[in-house]
């Protein structure tokens, strides 16, 4: 069942870590993924004032870094706000954009998302669009809308040329930082729904990598990563915990058909 497109496994860290404890972790990972199949491509994004220490510690190892957010602007009075540019001085390769903490708690529109894209792209990273839906919209079986609405905004504003470099994850809010991930089924039917509007865009978007997140730990990761349309996970909690979070790639190497 698994597909023909390589594994991607990212950590998001939130707003956890210090800079000793994230010495250790770091360089934990960076040992640690020494070992997993070539087809299996990881990375960390962590807070802001940490990049430095991730391309300190992370630079030369196969372990990417990125950030959480990114301003919707590129530059100039914009107080306490962090441009793409600059997460790009430190040698970043992602920027998430749109998680649903930034959307429910900073009031971020589709419209703020889709721009922050543009911003990350514009600089050279390639951002992880986050969607998904309430426990409300999905009892009320609004999920397809909600997410599609979501990920057609960010869609609209990019060329083809840039759709094809994006990274979309899906993370259903009622299984976030809840231990309740959403079962195989219910993930890969959210995903093989993306995948279609991903198509619409055009050809090259296609097999743009669609990750889950929502409560991924080692004892669920490698049956989410068997699914046809799930190119690997967006891990929260998880990737706070050195061995966890290697356990989580191990399944996506488990489910990397492509050794690339
Ligand atoms: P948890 O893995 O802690 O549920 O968080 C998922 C998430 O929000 C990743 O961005």
């Amino acid at each position: 069942m698994s597909n023909q497109r390589s594994k991607l496994v990212v950590g998001n860290w939130k707003m956890h870590g210090r800079l000793a404890a994230n010495a250790a972790l770091l360089q934990g990972v960076a040992r640690g993924a020494q070992a997993l199949p070539r087809g299996v491509g990881v990375g960390v994004c962590v807070p802001h004032p940490y990049l430095a220490q991730a391309l300190a510690l992370l630079g030369g190892s196969r372990v990417a870094w990125g950030a959480q957010d990114v301003s919707a602007h590129e530059q100039g009075a914009f107080t306490g706000e962090v441009a793409a540019g600059m997460i790009a001085d430190f040698e970043a390769a992602y920027a998430i954009v749109g998680h649903s903490e930034r959307r429910a708690y900073h009031g971020e529109s589709s419209g703020v998302v889709a721009a922050k894209a543009q911003r990350v792209l514009a600089a050279g990273l390639t951002p992880i669009v986050c969607v998904g839906e309430t426990l409300e919209e999905r009892e009320s079986g609004a999920t397809e809308r909600v997410v599609g609405a979501q990920l057609d905004v960010v869609l609209a504003v990019l060329s083809v040329d840039e759709a094809a470099r994006i990274v979309v994850a899906y993370e259903p809010v009622w299984a976030i930082g809840t231990g309740k991930s959403a079962s195989s089924e219910q993930a890969q039917q959210v995903h093989a729904f993306l995948r279609t509007r991903l198509a619409a865009k055009g050809a090259q978007v296609v097999n743009v990598p669609l990750l889950y997140g929502g409560s991924v730990k080692p004892e669920n990761a490698a049956e989410l990563f068997r699914q046809a349309d799930i190119d690997g996970g967006l891990i929260g909690g998880a990737s706070l915990k050195e061995g966890d979070f290697l356990a989580i790639c191990a399944a996506a190497g488990a489910g990397a058909d492509v050794v690339s």
